[in-house]
């Protein structure tokens, strides 16, 4: 009996092609993961870690009953306890908690978090969406300036930027403070309730209950009749309109382009004011490799105090297959810098020794471990993609030398046995 992960999952497995790399490269992973860090943590920011599942209403009380992810992708269980608990769908809510929880803002107001890993989202899968898929995030608490909102984004530009991805755009958009949503939401009620009829049956209960949720209505009928709806940007009061000012004005300093997208309003309930997407031409539908926003009511919300945040997300999973669509990646996967050959037993006690010391030294080395056969051990270090080969045997022991080959020259030299480490240290000094 086999089995088959389940519908909308994947695994993350090491790459043995290395012409040609593929989604599922644990290297390509790890590649990624550390550019976000390293950048994150020039930032300035700390890494925080949430668990994987949180009380269910942790979730409702943030993204908004009737949003997408609370409404219909939530997976949600009770446990033995008879708890009911959540999967986490996305980072923002977990933080909030994670904040307000361990009174982090008790001595710094200000937070500035990262984090990692998995989430979960009950959704039909496609290329670039999964039921388990991966962010990188981060949030920042405690600040309202608008200057930080282009800091921030700044920061996932710069991300995409040294990742290598071409043609990322930065879509931006206001959805205002709470009076311009307000004085909005009213001309959204008035100008859809006469066409109440024709709208979804889903858009329709959502004009009761959360009408700006109908902005974000995948059905075709409701899409043809929000294109004539009036649009948040002409109900922004001057405080919303001069935030975004702002936003713009730093961006332009910081040289990162952007367009102005009126009808960017994000799934979200928890968004105000700066809302952004950054999307890239590779991925079809699920185009949005980060998305984020302001979001200052949430940690009051979640019973903490009143404190303006930022932040933003990315999708692991759509940076990568935007990596591989673009071509970035041709040969990613570091094979062994040493591989080494023993054509004997007594010489494999020695490569079992130097191969402790360079080891330790941090150098990556293999050894060979199936036979005493040369041209086998060889075809192995080839197939590894190793740098060089150190062949012992029973010769070179008895003239304390080791051969090293370099694998991609094709030359051969001949060291002394006790030279060996500082050799191996010089040639992969870091
Ligand atoms: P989000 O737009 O729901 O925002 O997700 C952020 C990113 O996660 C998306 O742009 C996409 O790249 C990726 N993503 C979402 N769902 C899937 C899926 N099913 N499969 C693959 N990738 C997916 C948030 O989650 C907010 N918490 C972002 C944020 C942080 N806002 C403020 N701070």
């Amino acid at each position: 009996m086999t089995y088959q992960s389940p519908k909308g999952v994947f695994d993350i497995i090491p790459e043995r092609n290395f012409e040609k790399v593929n989604f599922q490269c644990s290297e390509l992973w790890a590649f990624v993961e550390k550019i976000c860090k390293e950048l994150a943590l020039a930032y300035n920011f700390k890494e925080i870690r949430t668990p994987i599942f949180e009380h269910t209403e942790v979730f409702t009380r943030s993204s908004g009953e009737t949003s997408d992810i609370v409404s219909k992708e939530m997976y949600t269980f009770t446990d033995k306890g008879d708890r009911q608990l959540t999967l986490r769908p996305e980072g923002t809510a977990s933080i909030a908690r994670a904040i307000v929880e361990n009174q982090l803002q008790r001595k710094h107001s200000v937070q500035k978090l990262f984090y990692l890993g998995p989430f979960f989202r009950y959704d039909r899968p496609q290329a670039g969406r999964y039921r388990q898929f991966h962010q990188f995030g981060i949030e920042v608490i405690g600040i309202k300036d608008p200057e930080l909102d282009a800091e921030v984004i700044s920061l996932l530009m710069n991300i995409i930027k040294r990742l290598g991805i071409k043609d990322a755009k930065l879509q931006l958009n206001s959805i205002g403070d709470t009076e311009s949503r307000e004085s909005y939401k009213k001309a959204l009620i008035d100008y859809l309730t006469p066409l109440s009829d024709q709208l979804s049956k889903e858009s329709k209960e959502r004009l009761l209950k959360n009408p700006l949720r109908i902005l974000d209505s995948k059905d075709k009928q409701d899409r043809k009749l929000l294109e004539n709806a009036p649009l948040i940007s002409e109900y922004l009061n001057e405080n919303s309109k001069q935030h975004l000012g702002i936003v713009c004005k730093n961006l332009e300093l910081l040289g990162i382009p952007y367009e102005i997208n009126p009808h960017l309003v994000r799934g979200l309930d928890y968004y105000n004011q700066t809302v952004f997407e950054v999307v890239t031409g590779n991925l079809g539908a699920q185009n949005t490799i980060g998305a984020g926003g302001r979001y200052d009511g949430l940690l009051a919300k979640l019973g903490g105090q009143d404190s303006p945040s930022f932040g933003f997300a990315i999708g692991i999973e759509r940076v990568i297959l935007t990596l591989i669509e673009q071509g970035v990646f041709e040969k990613t996967v570091q094979g062994p810098s040493l591989f080494f050959i023993p054509l004997d037993e007594k010489s494999k006690l020695k490569c079992m020794e130097l191969l402790q010391e360079v080891r330790l030294e941090n150098i990556q080395s293999e050894i060979f471990h199936k036979n005493f056969k040369i041209q086998k051990g060889l075809q192995m270090a080839f197939d590894e993609n190793a740098s060089f080969a150190v062949i012992i045997g029973e010769e070179e022991l008895a003239h304390n030398i080791v051969k090293l080959k370099d694998l991609n020259k094709k030359t051969e030299q001949t060291i002394g046995l006790n030279d060996f480490s500082s050799v191996a240290k010089n040639l992969f000094k870091q």
